[in-house]
């Protein structure tokens, strides 16, 4: 994999942006859920990683967490093809358990609705999205989002948890890939 500087178009989201942005949902979150017992973080794979992982230690008040890795069938690369696959489902029972799934990004909307669907049949006492990133201008199917990020436009994004053909998801920023210039190079 080539230098990201290479094709780094701008950074969209600066790590400290990223940062104060997560302290505020964590903050958030943990006077929303005061007085529940049995609070649940749910992180989609792999995405949700680190985002997961920055916004646990911003809320103060006890809760635990599990992962799921959900995939889409048929069509490869990076446009959904509508369809869903759980590759890994939860080791836990969520009945009577308060749920917020965390993801790194909700795009065309259908990973997070089947993901959704899926887990309100189990009898959660409650659930909820949580995402750090939201691009509804590509919505396919109506998700219900109580906690975002920020909502950024239809640019292809990478870093913090999001992938660039598996690389950097360890960038702390999120950044804009120049598509003219990442061609150019492959
Ligand atoms: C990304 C992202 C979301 C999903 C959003 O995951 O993490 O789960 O796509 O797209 P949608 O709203 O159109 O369904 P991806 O399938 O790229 O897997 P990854 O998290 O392992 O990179």
């Amino acid at each position: 994999m080539r230098d990201y500087r290479e094709f780094l178009g701008e950074v969209l989201i600066p790590e400290e942006k990223l940062q104060t942005r997560i302290a505020e949902l964590g903050a958030q979150i943990s006077r929303d859920y005061a007085g529940k017992s049995d609070l649940l973080l749910v992180c989609i794979l792999r995405g949700g990683v680190l985002f997961l992982t920055d916004l646990m230690r911003r809320i103060t008040i006890p809760h635990a967490i599990e992962f799921m890795a959900v995939s889409s069938y048929g069509v490869g690369g990076r446009e959904s093809s509508g369809k869903i696959r759980i590759s890994l489902d939860l080791n836990v029972d969520i009945q009577n358990r308060d749920v917020i799934l965390v993801e790194d990004i909700i795009d065309s909307g259908q990973t997070i609705a089947a993901v959704l669907d899926l887990l309100s049949t189990r009898k959660p006492a409650s659930i909820c999205v949580c995402t750090l990133l939201d691009k509804a201008d590509r919505r396919e199917v109506p998700v219900p989002v109580k906690y975002t990020g920020f909502s950024i436009p239809n640019k292809f994004v990478f870093g913090y948890g999001l992938d660039i053909d598996d690389y950097y998801r360890n960038l702390p920023f999120i950044g804009v890939v120049d598509l003219n210039k990442y061609q150019a190079g492959s």
